[in-house]
């Protein structure tokens, strides 16, 4: 499973190491029994392997907007999935990706109750797409989920054909969070 991601060597022996403190992620209301996994989608065509471990996308001398990002890993009987590395890339924010280095990429780790925090930018629209964020999730010893994450009530939504309302990032706070389900 780890392999298939070829990350960085590194990367298998720091689960242990993650500090991360966000804020207190109750279980959302709908997650009682059993919730449907979440859904899949294309990994498009500006995925790097091999992205850094990062606390922060944010670039020094950043323009835009500062976004923070949470959430948790859950299994489908809603318990949480420790430990899960996510592979996080977007566009900057004038809707460019930087296909030869890691602006923008990187990967952290979902904490032991399963939680997940990072700091980026509002990624920029570039032709034919809505705003979106694109990650791999992959919980130790389960399936690795490709996807790609939207903000609720962008006007991008509606004109973008891969879009889906399922995958929409909801306001908590200051903060933007989606709950995946592997
Ligand atoms: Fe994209």
């Amino acid at each position: 499973m780890k392999a298939a991601l070829a990350l960085p060597a590194g990367m298998l022996v720091s689960h242990q190491s993650v500090a991360q403190s966000p804020s207190s992620l109750a279980l959302t209301p709908e997650c009682r029994d059993k919730v449907e996994a979440t859904l899949r989608q294309t990994e498009g065509p500006f995925y790097s392997p091999r992205a850094p471990r990062k606390d922060s996308l944010v670039q020094q001398g950043a323009g835009g907007e500062r976004i923070t990002v949470i959430g948790l890993v859950l299994a489908p009987d809603c318990k949480p999935l420790p430990q899960a590395m996510l592979d996080l890339w977007h566009a900057d924010e004038k809707g460019e990706y930087d296909n030869s280095g890691f602006r923008y990429r990187g990967h952290l780790f979902a904490d032991a109750q399963g939680r997940f925090r990072f700091e980026t930018v509002m990624p920029g629209l570039y032709p034919g797409r809505t705003r979106h964020i694109h990650v791999k999730v992959q919980p130790p010893g389960k399936r690795l989920l490709t996807t790609q994450l939207y903000f609720v009530g962008d006007p991008g939504n509606a004109r973008d054909g891969i879009y889906r309302p399922e995958l929409q990032m909801k306001r908590e706070g200051v903060a933007w969070r989606f709950d995946f389900v592997i």
